[in-house]
C-alpha cells in the first residue's frame, strides 16, 4: 500500500494554476512567451507575490523550462521556488530556490515547508508548463484556475492542458484586471474557475 499523499484531508493546503492561453490554448513558443503584455505580466507578479502577512511567503511549482524562462530573478526572489526536474540541482546561493523530481515530492516539500512554519506559506501557485498544468488540474489540492484568455492566435509550440469546465464554478477576486483588457493592440480577460470540491 502507498504512502499517504501529504496535505491530503487538510483543506487550507491548497493549489492555484495562473496562466495565460491564446485562443487555441497556446503558452509558450521556443521557451518564452509568444506575446508581450507587460500589464499581464504585471498582473501575474502581483498575484503570485500578493500576501495577507508580510511574515509569511508564498511557494511556486514550475518546470524546468518555465523556470528557465524567467527574466527578472527579482520577481521570483521572495517566493519559494520549487522547480520539478530530472536534470538540474540547486544553486546553492539561493535558499528559496528547491528542485524536486517529481509534482508529488514539489507539494511534499511545500507541505513540510508549511508544517515547520505553522501555516506560514500562504499562497501555492502551479505556474506551469503543459506537465505542471496537468498534474496539478488532476491534483486532489487544485483551488482555483486564474485564466488569461489572449483573444488571439499565435504561433505556439506549448499548450494548455483542456480543462473539464464542468468541474469548476466561475468566482470573483478583486485583485483581478475586470472585463476585456488591451495592451499592445492585444485584448485578453481574466477569469477565474474554482474548483467544485470547493464548497
Ligand atoms: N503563458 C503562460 O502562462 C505560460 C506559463 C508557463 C510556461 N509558459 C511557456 O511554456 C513553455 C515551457 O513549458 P514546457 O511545458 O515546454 O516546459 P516546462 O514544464 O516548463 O519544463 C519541462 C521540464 O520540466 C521538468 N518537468 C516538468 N514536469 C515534470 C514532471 N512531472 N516530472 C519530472 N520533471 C518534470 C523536466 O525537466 P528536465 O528535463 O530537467 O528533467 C522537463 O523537461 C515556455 O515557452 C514558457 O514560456 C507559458
Amino acid at each position: 500500500m502507498s504512502a499517504p499523499r501529504k496535505g491530503c484531508g487538510d483543506p487550507d493546503f491548497r493549489i492555484n494554476i495562473i496562466v495565460a492561453c491564446d485562443l487555441n490554448r497556446g503558452i509558450g513558443k521556443n521557451g518564452t512567451l509568444p506575446w508581450k503584455l507587460p500589464s499581464e505580466t504585471n498582473y501575474y507578479h502581483g498575484m503570485i507575490n500578493h500576501l495577507k502577512s508580510s511574515e509569511n511567503q508564498n511557494a511556486v511549482i514550475f518546470g524546468r523550462i518555465t523556470y528557465e524562462s524567467i527574466h527578472d530573478p527579482k520577481d521570483y526572489e521572495n517566493l519559494l521556488k520549487v522547480v520539478v526536474s530530472k536534470t538540474s540541482r540547486p544553486q546553492p546561493e539561493d535558499k528559496n530556490l528547491r528542485f524536486v523530481e517529481s509534482f508529488l515530492d514539489a507539494t511534499g516539500l511545500i507541505w513540510d515547508e508549511k508544517s515547520l512554519r505553522n501555516g506560514g506559506i500562504e499562497t501555492i501557485w502551479s505556474l506551469g508548463g503543459t506537465t505542471v498544468y496537468q498534474e496539478t488540474l488532476q491534483s486532489p489540492f487544485l483551488h482555483r484556475v486564474y485564466y488569461t484568455e489572449v483573444q488571439s492566435k499565435f504561433d505556439c509550440d506549448t499548450h494548455f492542458p483542456a480543462m473539464d469546465l464542468t468541474k469548476f464554478k466561475i468566482v470573483e477576486d478583486s485583485r483581478v484586471p475586470s472585463g476585456i483588457q488591451s495592451d499592445n493592440g492585444v485584448q485578453y480577460k481574466v477569469t477565474v474557475y474554482e474548483s467544485n470540491n470547493f464548497a
